[in-house]
């Protein structure tokens, strides 16, 4: 498995990807502004030359924010997606910022069990936040610090 940075050309991948994780999937074109902006910070893992995973982030002020992770279906539970956060974690040391937060349903425990694992606690929650196939569902507002680069790369 090899890690890189994402290019305008890995959109349509990634739309892909996204669409087959999340009920309302983002477009080429919502890839493609993202990946033009300088404050996005977006990792692909690539596997025998295919897109396995990836993470979008947003330096936001002195926050790194995530807004967007997924591995492909049938390769989940193969440190795919952990291999993301901690390449984004040192994305995130190496632009300087100081702290991790993220919105996550308080239903998807894949997520949780990944987020709680490296070094994220809970520091609010927004009722009803999401919509779900069973009424909304709250999100959880997770953060960490930044290690610095270099550093043991856990809050
Ligand atoms: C969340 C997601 C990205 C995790 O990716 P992954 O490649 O399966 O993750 P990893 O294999 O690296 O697992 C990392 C950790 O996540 C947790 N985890 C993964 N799958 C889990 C599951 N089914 N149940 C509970 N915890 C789980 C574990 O803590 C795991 O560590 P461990 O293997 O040492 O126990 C993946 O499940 C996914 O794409 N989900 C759909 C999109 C999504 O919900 N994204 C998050 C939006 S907030």
């Amino acid at each position: 498995m090899s890690l890189r940075v994402a290019v305008a050309d890995d959109a349509a991948a990634l739309s892909v990807l996204h669409n087959a994780s999340f009920r309302e999937g983002w477009t080429r074109d919502d890839f493609t502004t993202w990946l033009a902006r300088s404050e996005a910070i977006c990792l692909v893992a690539e596997q025998a030359g295919e897109v396995v995973a990836f993470g979008l982030a947003l330096a936001s002020g002195s926050d790194a924010e995530l807004l967007t992770i997924a591995s492909v279906p049938a390769l989940r539970g193969q440190g795919f997606g952990r291999r993301i956060m901690q390449g984004l974690q040192e994305e995130a040391a190496s632009r300087g910022l100081d702290r991790w937060i993220l919105e996550v349903a308080r239903t998807n425990l894949p997520a949780l069990g990944l987020y709680k694992s490296e070094g994220f606690v809970e520091i609010g929650v927004r009722k009803d936040y999401y919509p779900g196939e069973a009424g909304r569902v709250d999100a959880l507002v997770m953060a960490r610090s930044v290690a610095p680069a270099g550093g043991q790369g856990r809050a």
